[in-house]
Order: structure tokens, then sequence, then C-alpha cells
């Protein structure tokens, strides 16, 4: 009928039958229809799309991810995994989903995407950190951000994916922006106390805590930086 809205529809990569009828439960929850992914943006039929559920381990999922990514900057994008692999997370991350997950928690983490998205919470909570291409060349540390609701945060270049951490050492207080970085750790140019910049684990002391660190995102070639969900979601 003309006039009505569009239906919406959530994306499914995946070819685990458990994981497809728990996301048609989300997706009737949202009012919106479970579709397999069937043809790239612009030719994939269904209504306006809200969601897109990828299983990481089907070849070509992290390619999917970046299209949909591109043509879609307000999709709520999750990647999952049967089996943790670092890699291939960090590859999904900086492809552009929006979470990345176990296989067990697929659907309640794209339903908590889904509903952030279009409650506008998840943009609330959002920091426009730096242009990706400005980055993409250098590895290490690559920007700050002063002032934030969570204090000082540095961003750290590291293999294809920007980590955010605190940018301050918990020992005492020294700047980790100045600290030398190796791999994916960040020495305190302090003391000594070296940090992972992917998690913000302490891997030496004499810190005895780790760095508060911040889930990254990729959209559209920015790089944007998630705080924590005052509610404690993450
Ligand atoms: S201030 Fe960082 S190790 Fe002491």
């Amino acid at each position: 009928m003309p006039g009505d809205p569009q239906p919406r529809a959530l994306l499914l990569r995946t070819r685990d039958e458990l994981v497809e009828r728990r996301a048609q439960k989300v997706a009737a929850r949202l009012g919106a229809q479970a579709l397999l992914v069937t043809a790239p943006p612009g030719q994939q039929a269904g209504g306006e799309p809200v969601g897109l559920l990828v299983e990481l381990e089907l070849e070509g999922a992290v390619e999917t991810i970046a299209v949909w990514r591109q043509a879609r900057p307000d999709l709520a994008i999750v990647g999952y995994l049967s089996t943790p692999e670092p890699q291939v997370w960090a590859a999904a991350e900086s492809a552009g989903a929006d979470g990345v997950t176990t296989r067990g928690r697929a659907d309640r983490e794209l339903e908590r995407v889904i509903t952030d998205r279009l409650s506008g919470a998840r943009a609330a909570r959002r920091l426009r950190a730096l242009d990706y291409r400005d980055v993409a060349g250098r590895l290490g540390f690559v920007g700050l951000l002063v002032d934030t609701p969570v204090g000082d945060i540095a961003l750290f270049h590291v293999g294809n994916a920007v980590h955010a951490v605190s940018a301050r050492c918990p020992h005492a207080g020294a700047d980790l922006c100045h600290g030398e970085v190796e791999g994916d750790v960040v020495t305190c140019p302090r003391h000594g106390s070296q940090f992972r910049v992917s998690d913000g684990e302490r891997v030496r002391g004499p810190a005895d805590l780790g760095l508060a660190s911040f889930a990254t995102v990729v959209e559209s070639g920015v790089v944007y930086v998630e705080l924590p969900d005052p509610a404690g979601e993450r």
C-alpha cells in the first residue's frame, strides 16, 4: 500500500542453522524479516536492512562486512566466531563490524547493537578519533583523545587495527603516548611497565593494573572509539 513504511530486514550470512533460528527470533522481536544475504548491497532482496550477522569462518566473510559497511554506514553489523581467532576478530573490526563475538552470544550481541543503533544510544557513546587513511602507513602511537569522560585515550595502530587504551600509566600517571611500542606492547617511559595495547593487559610491572581499553570501529574510513555504556553493558 502506498505510504506503508518499508519492511525491515535482518540479514544473515551464516550456514549455522542454530544461529539462524536464534536470529529469526531477534528479527521477530524487532519487527523484521530474517533473510540470508544473497546479493551485494543495492541488489539484496527484502526490506530496509537494520542488521547484518556474519559467520566469520565463511570464505570472504570479512569482505562481506567491508562491502556492507561502505554501502550502509548506519547498518548494525556483528561478526561471530565458533573458535576465537584474534586475527580474524581484529580484521572484522577493522572492516567495520560494530561487534565481534562468539557463536553462543551472536544473537544477543546482534540485538543489542541493533537496539543501540535504533535508539541512537550508540552514537551518543561514540567519539570520532581520526581518519583511517591518515594512519594507514604508520604503526605505533597514532593519536590522542584528551579530556574524554573516561580521561585521555591513546590510539595505537598495530597490524591492521587501531586500538584505544587509557593514555595514563596506572603506576604513577606517566604519559604512554611517549612510550616505545614493540609489536602490540607499549613500554611506559618512566619506570618501564609494559601493557598490551590490543586489550590493555599488563605485561610487566611495576604497575599492578592494566590499562582501560575501549572498542574501536572503522566506519566509512573514520575510526571511532566507543565509550563504556553507563549501564555497564560493555
Ligand atoms: S609511571 Fe609508568 S611504570 Fe611508573
